[in-house]
């Protein structure tokens, strides 16, 4: 497989979407402000309204475990260093693929939503602090870590959009949401980067639409998932 980021094609061919036809792994991705949250739980009511038995999970997090790795990143008295940073992210996520999310698939007719997956850490880790790409995918090319969402729905925004909602929010902010607009523009071109090396796996969704247009374009990605 030949990419435009020289990615080793060995390290590349290690991940595979998870297989099966009766359970399905996704994942929603975005910067700040793009409405994830939201549509996350939409999407989850219209899932079990449609019968499907659903996990929603969010990253970093998820299992007692993961739980506690989130406080030490996101409440880190010190700013971590970017390898300690892309471990800590990807230790959480083997736990909670070993501890819950591959057993859940287990069962037909079931679904786990990620909130965040591997592309916040080729985003954030990988180009925003960077480290590079090859060192975020070389640090997950290990099972359970090199198994990859059949469906990664990111809503995506722009900067200045992101500004717009985060200023209207008026939150306190955490440990990566104190960055400055360098880092967010860096995070947009880290998403894209990801698309482009997995296009089959990733739907981009206008996060800039209103609210149903947005959650429209969600279930068609999904629909089209299904044929
Ligand atoms: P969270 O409050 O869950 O953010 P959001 O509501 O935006 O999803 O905090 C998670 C933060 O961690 C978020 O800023 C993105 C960052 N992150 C990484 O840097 N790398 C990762 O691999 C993951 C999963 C998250």
């Amino acid at each position: 497989m030949s990419n435009s980021y020289n990615i080793d094609p060995a390290l590349l061919e290690r991940f595979s979407s998870f297989k099966s036809k009766k359970s399905f792994l996704l994942s929603f991705e975005g910067i700040e402000g793009a409405g994830k949250s939201t549509q996350i739980i939409r999407f989850k009511d219209k899932l079990e309204q449609d019968g499907y038995d659903v996990l929603l999970v969010r990253e970093p997090g998820g299992t007692v475990f993961g739980e506690h790795l989130r406080e030490a990143i996101l409440h880190s008295e010190s700013p971590l260093d970017p390898i300690a940073e892309a471990h800590l992210f990807a230790s959480s996520r083997a736990q909670l693929l070993f501890e819950k999310t591959l057993k859940h698939l287990e069962r037909p007719n079931s679904v786990v939503i990620y909130d965040r997956y591997i592309d916040s850490s080729i985003a954030y880790q990988g180009v925003a602090r960077g480290l590079g790409v090859e060192k975020i995918l070389e640090i997950h090319a290990h099972a359970p870590l090199t198994t990859l969402p059949q469906k990664t729905f990111y809503i995506r925004i722009s900067l200045e959009c992101s500004l717009k909602r985060q200023a209207a929010r008026n939150q306190e902010k955490d440990y990566f949401e104190s960055e400055n607009n360098n880092f967010y523009q860096k995070l947009i071109d880290g998403y894209d980067q990801a698309q482009q090396l997995f296009p089959q796996r990733f739907s981009i969704i206008d996060g800039e639409q209103d609210i149903d247009h947005v959650f429209s374009q969600i279930c068609q990605a999904w629909e089209s998932l299904l044929l």
